[in-house]
């Protein structure tokens, strides 16, 4: 049964592509959107996730939800998927570029290997995807394409990698915004704060613990939170907001000392 609600539907008719959507912020974004009536394409490396979520996703929703194990950070498969998509869609409206791993340690400590998997999930794969998507949505006259930052874009402790994954996040977000102005694409990045999700509960506990004493809110944030602020960016409503950073983190990144 469809639990679509018909004055909510600011996606009936458009086709959201989320890559990471298998757990996480991804799945409740992927949530959002189908509650919303749009078709969702769905990418991961979790296979066994990413099925038992498409599967949820269709019988709870009525929508139409794709399923693809795509690694964001194989160009080639990027666009085969995209191909694909757009040839049973005949569109993608939005892209959110939500895959990210961390691989956390101080700076002698990060092998290359580790330096190499995190740029490459979050930025270069970021990168990929946008650039697959971009001809379309040019065609089209229209695109949403936001890109998971994080509060850490503005620097972190034992994160030198994930940090510089973030802060380019930002960049590109503010370059392709400039590239997509004159044709209806807007590009924007979200930073999340601490939210509960899969990612949070392998991160160091006392790391985490001392974090979230930090948050002036003194609570952690919930999936639905960052689904709501994607939701809007990626809304026909935010079609003048380009190129900027939607910080969802209970006010943690403002700055002062005293909380
Ligand atoms: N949870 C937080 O507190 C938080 C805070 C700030 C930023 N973020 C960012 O938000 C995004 C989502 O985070 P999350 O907490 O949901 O993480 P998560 O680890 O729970 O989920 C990430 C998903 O991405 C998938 N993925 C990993 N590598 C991939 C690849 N190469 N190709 C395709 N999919 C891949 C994983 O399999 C997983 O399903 C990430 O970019 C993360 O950096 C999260």
């Amino acid at each position: 049964m469809s639990i679509l609600d018909e004055d909510l539907a600011r996606f009936a008719g458009r086709t959201v592509a989320i890559t990471g959507g298998a757990q996480g912020l991804g799945r409740a974004m992927a949530e959002r959107f189908a509650a919303e009536g749009a078709s969702l394409a769905l990418i991961d490396v979790n296979g066994d996730s990413l099925s038992a979520c498409v599967d949820s996703l269709g019988s709870d929703y009525g929508v139409a939800v794709s399923g693809d194990v795509v690694d964001v950070t194989d160009s080639a498969q990027v666009r085969e998927w995209v191909d694909a998509v757009t040839g049973r869609n005949g569109r993608i409206d939005v892209l959110v570029n939500n895959a990210g791993i961390i691989r956390d340690n101080r700076v002698e400590n990060i092998t290359d290997e580790d330096w190499h998997a995190v740029l490459d999930v979050s930025l270069t794969g970021a990168f990929t995807c946008a650039r697959a998507v971009f001809p379309g949505m040019r065609r089209n006259g229209y695109g949403r394409i936001i890109s998971f930052a994080s509060m850490s874009w503005r620097g972190n402790f034992g994160q030198a990698n994930y940090v510089a994954a973030k802060a380019g996040i930002v960049g590109l977000t503010r370059a392709l915004a400039l590239e997509g102005a004159r044709d209806g694409i807007t590009v924007n990045a979200i930073a999340p704060g601490l939210i509960e999700t899969p990612m949070l509960a392998s991160m160091d506990a006392r790391a985490r613990e001392l974090l979230t004493k930090k948050i002036p809110m003194r609570h952690t944030g919930r999936p639905s939170d960052v689904a709501e602020g994607a939701a809007f960016l990626a809304s026909e409503a935010a079609g003048y907001i380009t190129g900027t950073v939607l910080d969802i983190d209970g006010g943690i990144s403002i700055g002062s000392s005293i909380r």
